[in-house]
């Protein structure tokens, strides 16, 4: 059986207040590894991962998830996970920001679980203790980052994931994603800035400008 692709958008258009932001004709993304979203200030990028996310309904148009239409949002949701352009943690330690999701999935291994995703982002595991108001910028985005991956889930949406993170540990966070990847195929998708961090993760690219995907390299 031909495996279809991750996502599939047909004459799609998001708007805000009735006010159209993105208009994407045709876009297929396919399930062979991370991908990225590159283009200027407001090109449509954060817009676009809201979309993939289904935090945001389109107007018009189809979108597609791992072939299917997806009717019951709230599924498609718990497959795909969005680290927002400006996260926000829980008014809680560290452990519980990180466990948060697991809980609402009712996974077990918490501890294990959390462990793992702060190795994975390079954080100490004795990091689980802290107070979310004792971090650093850098250090509260890898939290967030790690309270994504530890999901598991099918994709993995970054938006400027490596924003106030210094080059040492963008790159760890480089290395966290890709293994993403490998441990459990989930797919990152990322809209960056940072094109030489991005060169570390993968080389697919969609351009996209002024509200449309103006070029892909797969
Ligand atoms: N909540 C909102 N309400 C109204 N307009 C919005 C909202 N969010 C974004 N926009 C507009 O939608 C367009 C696309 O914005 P979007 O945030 O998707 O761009 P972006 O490519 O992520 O930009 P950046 O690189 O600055 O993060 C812009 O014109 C922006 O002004
Ligand atoms: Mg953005």
């Amino acid at each position: 059986m031909i495996k279809p692709p991750l996502y599939e958008l047909k004459n799609i258009v998001c708007a805000y207040e009735d006010e159209p932001v993105l208009q994407v004709d045709s876009l297929s993304i396919p399930d062979e590894g991370p991908v990225a979203f590159v283009g200027h200030n407001g090109s449509g990028k954060s817009t676009l991962l809201k979309l993939l996310s289904f935090l945001l309904p389109q107007v018009s148009g189809e979108l597609r998830f791992l072939g299917e239409l997806p009717d019951k949002r709230d599924d498609a949701r718990l497959q795909a996970t969005l680290l927002l352009q400006e996260p926000y943690l829980l008014r809680r330690s560290v452990f519980e920001n990180i466990a948060y999701g697991l809980r609402a999935r009712g996974e077990t291994s918490l501890r294990e679980r959390v462990a793992e995703a702060l190795e994975m982002t390079g954080l100490p595991v004795d990091f689980a203790r802290r107070e979310w108001y004792r971090l650093s910028g850098g250090e509260a985005r890898r939290v967030a980052l790690a309270s994504r991956l530890v999901l598991r889930t099918k994709v993995l949406l970054l938006d400027e994931p490596t924003a106030n993170v210094d080059e040492e540990n963008a790159q760890l966070m480089a290395e966290a994603v890709l293994d993403a990847w490998k441990r459990w195929n989930t797919t990152p998708l990322i809209a960056t800035h940072d094109l030489q961090w991005l060169d570390a993760v993968t080389q697919r690219r969609i351009f996209m400008r002024r509200g449309k995907v103006e070029r892909i390299v797969y």
